[in-house]
This record gives C-alpha cells, structure tokens and sequence, in this order.
C-alpha cells in the first residue's frame, strides 16, 4: 500500500482556526471533536457532537446538534505569563492530521515574551474501535530554563450553538484526584449526556480541582528543569441515553469504569487499537491513485477519513449531517446529501451502512406521513431537513436578504419534494448492489411504495395530462415551478420502481397498481430539444440568461444575492447547482451520451455552482461523456471546497456531500463505473497525468479488486461477476481471474 497521506495545517493564523478546526476534525461517527488548539482563541469555534443528539433550544428555533461540554480545552501558564500564539514568537511549527491511524498532531517551539523558549507538543484521537472514547496528550519542555508550569484543564460546560444553550448541569465531581465526570440533560429532558475524564500528569505537581459557572477543573502546578517534559495525559469518555431505564448514578458509574479501564491502558496503548481499526477501514476502501500531483491522493485520502468518521454507522436511529460532526452548520441537519451523495461510497465498501442509513428514513416514516397528510397527500412526504425524528426541521426563515432587507423563507421544506423520490432512488440502489432480499421485503417495499403513493396523489391532472407543479428541483435558484425534469422523471422512476418490486416480491394491491400504471401512463415527461438539452421546467427556456462569469469566479459563496433578490434570479436562467445534470447523473440509463453532453454545455454556463453538490457531479457527467480533462476540472474544483486556499471555505464544517464526490468523482467519473439495469459497468479513463488507479467494490457477494493502468483494466473477484467492461458484457468465474482488458482506441478517445 503507498504511504497514506497526512493532512496538514501549514501556519498558525487566527484566520484559519476555523477552517483547519473544521476539516482536521477527529471522528468516529459517534462522537466528532472539532481540531481546535488546546488554548482558547476568541475567534475559534469548539465543537464536540454526538450523532444524534438533537435539542430545541426555545420559541422559532428547530431542533439542533448540541455543542457538548468542551474537554479540549487547556489553559498553560509558563512562568505566569498566559501561552498564546498570538503573543511572543513561534519558532518551529508543524500540525498534521495522519489518517493512518487517526491521529491530530501539533510541535511547535514558542518564545515568551520573555524570550525563554518552550517545546510544546500535543497529540490527540478519537477511537475507531471504542466509540465513547478521546484521548490527548499535552506536553511542555521548557528550552532554556527551569520554568513555573501551570496547567488547567476539565469539563467546560459554556459551550453553546452560537449562544443556544441546550443543556443543565444536572452534577459534577471529582473521584481520586484523577477522574471528573459532568452529568448534563437537555432542557426538554429528553436525552442524558455524561462526560467523564481523567487527567494525569507524568511528574509530581500540587493539584486542585474547582468547579464554577459550569466549568470543572483540575489544576496541576510545578517548576520543570530544563529539558524536563511535563506531560498531561487526559482520556474521555463521553456516553449519552434517551432511553432512562438503567438509574442515572448506574449509568454514571458505568462510564467511570470504562473510563477507568482505559486510562490504565494508557494513551498509546489505546492509540495502537485505534491504529488498527484505521488500518481495516483503509485496507477495504482506500482509493490510491498514482498521479503527477499528490494532491490528488490526499483528496482522496481525506474522502475516506471524513467519510467513515461523519457516519454513525452503529445507530441506524441517526444519519449524516450536512456537516458531518465537524460543526455547527445547517444546524446538524439531515438532507439528500445522505442518499445521493454519501450513500454510495458506504454502499460500494460497506454495503451493511447503506442498509443502517435507509434503515434511519425507514424509522422515520412516521413523522414524513405525517408531513403528507398535514398537506392532503398520501404516502410519505420527507423533511426537507430532518434530525432525530421524522419532523421536518427546515428552519423557516432563513438571513436576512441585505438588499432587500426582508427576511427570506425558506421554501425548501414547502417545495424541495424530490427528496422523497431520491430516497427511493437509493433504496433501489441497495437493491442492485446487494440483492438484499430481507431488506427490500421488508424496509425497501414500504419505502418505495409509500414515497411511489406520494407522488401519485401529488400530480395534478390537465386536460388528461399529469403534471407535477409547484416545486423546486436540485437548483434552488428556482423556486415554484411547474414539471421540474428532475422532479418528474424521478417520480416516474419511482412509482415504476415500486410496481416491479412488487411484483417481484409478490405483493398485491390492486388499487396501487392500478393508480401507479395510471401515473406512469399519463406524466408528463419533458422532452429534449433536436440537441438533446432537456428543459429544466416548464418556464425555465423562456427566461433571459445572463452572464455570470463573476458571480461563477466566486462559486459557493452566493453572490448573485447581494446584487439582486432572489425573486429577480428566479426570474432568469441561473442555477445554484446542478439539475438536470444531476438528473443525467442519477438516471444514466434514460439519456446517451449525446444527450448528457448536450446538457453539460448548455446549463453548465448558467450554473453557478453555489452548493457544493455541483461540480463534482458535472466532473463525472463529463468523464461519462468521455471528456476526461474537464471532468478532472471539475473533480479538483469539488475537492477544494474545502481543501482548497479560501481560509474561510468550512468554518461551520466541512461539506459532507462534497466529501462523498471526491470518492464518487474517481469511482464513479474516471472508472466509469454505472449501475445500469441493475447491472454493473466499468469504463476507466484516467486523466493524462494519472499512471494508474487502484480501489476495491462490493459488490453482491463479490469483492473486486479494480487495478487500472493506462488503457489496461485488472479486475480480481472473489466470487464469480458478471459484469460490463467498455461495453462488452463479461462472466467472470474463478479460471479468467485475475481478468486483464485493454481499451479499444475508441474506449480511451476523447469525446
Ligand atoms: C444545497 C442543497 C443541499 C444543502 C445541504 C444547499 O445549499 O442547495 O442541495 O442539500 O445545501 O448541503
């Protein structure tokens, strides 16, 4: 295997605390803890989340990802004088995040203001392999002198959501001079967090503990040598519950003895663990690319790291949010991100997590029935935005539009409908990957039949035509349109979906089918102009164009907003983000090439780029289409959402779909590979500068390890496969494997 990379945070600057806080995160899907220094910076954001730990904080609000208690935190005192790197002089500095084993890691040589000099190393992870657990070391070494060394650090329960509090203080304590534990509840009641940490120090020191406006402290003061390393040693562990049968002081009790076990292992021995479980994580999904620019493979590398530590693939009560646990932003809300975006990576590697995530949406139908029946449909209407329940938790208004001075509603949870129809999208996805017959039985039936049920009552007849109106499609520059191409060829899919499943597993209802062949028969579904381009809705073609090379120049940061109100850019054509590309993307077996291409010139030019769901998707349409050097464009313009130079790209967290298309852009984009039919295809074409491309899919109950170099594709299997390769159509038993294919001149040509 190549080295894996490391990500690294090349300065200190109070610019990019927030960023580099965001993206160098530790996480485990469980439990995510922000990368922020150990000492406090008025501009830096702590952040510790749980997956699935939801509160409404009052009267508007919705329900958010509450900011726990901070056990980061450390305030030094070397001499008297408070460390800070915004004072004295940094005179060595390197921060790295090593995805091999998960480790964020910070040695830096400081000078006082007082010119003495001091290394000051720390290091710390979460666990892969014991989710409750965090563990950081801290150490300081005075240079030139003996020094004066003060060390505090605890359970800090001021955390708040940007001022929101969530939770009381319901107790804290000390227990043999090492051990704190802070049990909080939320306001409502509703779920129990217990943090409990223990912190030792590697010399003898005068202690003492406080506990005061919320925080809990210990406090260790010596005088080092020269030369002496002074090390803080503190382990977390950090539990919650919803369900209160077990009395609070067992549950309490219980994560001190966890707490207390792990401590006696000590931080590298834990760490070795975790190590080990990375090394599993990488073994079965690293995609390693050999490439002139090695930026390449660190993108790739940092997909997979945030991919597996946003996912609670352990709870299927939570889901991903738009932010992973990196951060506060869309308030730790649940979107189509997750099906679209996220689920195919977990899909192709660990199909059990895509099944846990469609579990989470099935768990959840009561409150999207719910949704539809307040709004006189049938079936299931999904939140736009959801947390821990079903409801939906679009917040209503959004910021206020400083041009017009209006408070903006968000018309996503009143409109964004094809949520409902990409969900089933994903369930028929499982579906091809895994032939998962319990699941779709079960779960993905009534998934697909109630959303199918949806759409059926949510069409509107015209003089004998079905129509879909009032919605809006993936670009939500466009609001309130009629027959969104998106829209209707995804509930098409969906409903006609839900009809062959039915028939395959045997369900009847008559009165479905009969309604669902009615739908199918008579909706509308756009159709493409002499080129092939697609109008995205009814009104769309007739709108002007503008240009917007500047507002493009500037992508993702919503500027065609200060210049005119979003009413005025509904009226023309400018999309955030892609639709009908996006539509291209996910139906591949409903348009060729020349139609996809079509449409990849002609709304590209109108497409912003405002989301993060964009250019990558418009990467992998490119490279479907053949056009591998714009497809790596794209590819590299979606990887530096957030590794890219902007120092405040993630400030609120990293774009967790975006993530999912780094791994989507190469698989899915450069190897060409499709799910069509049902069926798999693989059609690789690396970019000019790449040498050779190596990842691993699951698929069924096959592993095929892919290796392509050049025009020459190895695929090893370790089941018999059938599969498509540059289109010709293979059966693949053990005597052909490893199989060897070389590309026709035509396979590898340009488009
Ligand atoms: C995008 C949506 C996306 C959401 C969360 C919005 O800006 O337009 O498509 O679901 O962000 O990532």
């Amino acid at each position: 295997m190549l080295t894996l990379s490391r990500l690294s945070d090349p300065a200190f600057s109070p610019h990019s605390l927030n960023k580099f806080a965001s993206t160098m995160a530790c996480g485990n899907g469980y439990i995510g803890i922000r990368a922020c220094h150990e000492e406090d910076y008025t501009q830096q954001t702590r952040g510790m989340y749980l997956a699935g730990v939801y509160h409404r904080a009052g009267r508007d609000e919705t329900n958010e990802l509450v900011n726990l208690p901070d056990v980061i935190g450390i305030s030094l005192q070397l001499d008297g004088e408070p460390f800070t790197l915004l004072a004295g002089e940094i005179l060595s500095w390197q921060r790295e995040l090593d995805f091999a084993c998960g480790e964020l890691d910070r040695r830096l040589v400081w000078r006082s203001t007082t010119g003495k000099r001091f290394q000051i190393d720390s290091r710390r992870f979460v666990s892969l392999d014991q989710l409750p657990l965090a563990a950081l070391q801290f150490s300081v070494t005075p240079l030139d002198d003996a020094a004066h060394i003060s060390l505090s650090t605890g359970i800090d329960a001021t955390q708040t959501n940007s001022g929101r509090q969530h939770l009381d203080e319901a107790s804290v304590q000390v227990f043999d001079q090492h051990y704190l534990q802070g049990v909080y509840d939320t306001q409502d009641r509703a779920t129990e967090v217990v943090i409990s940490a223990s912190c030792r120090l590697n010399v003898a020191s005068e202690n003492c503990f406080t506990a005061k406006n919320r925080r809990l402290n210990c406090h260790h003061a010596l005088v080092a040598h020269k030369g002496e390393t002074v090390t803080l040693e503190k382990i977390v562990w950090v539990t919650h519950r919803s369900d209160k049968t077990l009395a609070s002081a067992d549950f309490a009790q219980n994560a001190m003895c966890e707490l207390r076990r792990c401590a006696a292992q000590g931080y590298d021995a834990l760490r070795a663990q975790t190590a080990l479980a990375w090394q599993n994580i990488w073994q079965t999904c690293r995609v390693e690319v050999c490439s002139d620019d090695p930026q390449d493979q660190r993108a790739l590398d940092y997909a997979v790291w945030q991919l597996t530590a946003m996912t609670p693939a352990h709870d299927d009560r939570c889901s991903i949010a738009a932010k992973g646990l990196t951060g506060e932003g869309y308030k730790g809300h649940v979107f189509w991100d997750t099906e679209i975006f996220l689920l195919p990576f977990h899909l192709f590697t660990h199909p059990q997590t895509a099944r846990s995530l469609l579990r989470y949406r099935w768990l959840n139908l009561a409150g999207a029935r719910e949704k539809a029946r307040r709004n006189g449909w049938s079936g299931v209407l999904f939140p736009w935005e959801s947390a821990a329940t079903g409801q939906e938790e679009t917040p209503e208004f959004a910021a206020i539009n400083i041009r017009t001075g209006v408070r903006q509603k968000v018309a996503s949870a009143l409109a964004e409908h094809h949520i409902v129809a990409d969900i089933a999208w994903a369930v028929v996805a499982y579906w091809h990957a895994t032939h998962d017959r319990e699941f779709m039985r079960h779960e993905g039936l009534t998934l697909l039949m109630e959303t199918a049920s949806f759409w059926i009552s949510r069409a509107t007849d015209v003089n004998g035509r079905l129509e879909i109106h009032d919605v809006i499609g993936p670009d939500e520059y466009t609001e309130h349109v009629n027959n969104n191409a998106f829209t209707n060829f995804m509930a098409w899919q969906n409903v006609h979906d839900a009809l062959k499943f039915m028939q395959q597993f045997e369900r009847s209802d008559n009165a479905f089918v009969q309604a669902a062949q009615d739908f199918l028969a008579r909706l509308w579904l756009p159709s493409p102009d002499e080129q092939g381009v697609l109008p995205q809705d009814d009104t769309f073609m007739a709108k002007p164009a503008i240009d917007l090379s500047g507002y493009k120049a500037k992508a993702g940061k919503q500027t065609i907003l200060l210049d005119y109100s979003r009413a005025e850019v509904n009226e023309m054509q400018i999309l955030k983000q892609a639709d009908v590309v996006m539509l291209n993307y996910l139906l591949p077996e409903k348009f060729d090439r020349e139609q996809c291409a079509a449409n990849l010139a002609f709304y590209e030019p109108r497409t912003i780029h405002d989301s993060s769901l964009s250019q990558a998707i418009h990467g992998i349409v490119a490279a479907r289409c053949g056009d591998t050097a714009q497809a790596y464009q794209f590819w590299r313009a979606g990887a530096a959402i957030d590794l890219g130079e902007d120092p405040h790209s993630c400030d609120d967290g990293i774009h967790a779909a975006a993530t999912g298309a780094i791994w989507s852009g190469v698989v899915q984009g450069f190897a060409g590979m499709q799910v069509i039919d049902g069926e798999l295809h693989l059609a690789p074409k690396l970019p000019e500068h790449w040498q050779h491309l190596k990842f691993s899919l699951k698929w069924r109950q096959a592993r095929l390890d892919i290796y392509v170099e050049g025009a020459t594709v190895t695929i090893d299997s370790t089941a018999p496969v059938t599969l498509t390769l540059w289109g010709e159509n293979l059966h693949l038993t053990g005597s052909d494997l490893p199989f060897v294919g070389t590309a026709t001149t035509e396979d590898s040509s340009d488009a």
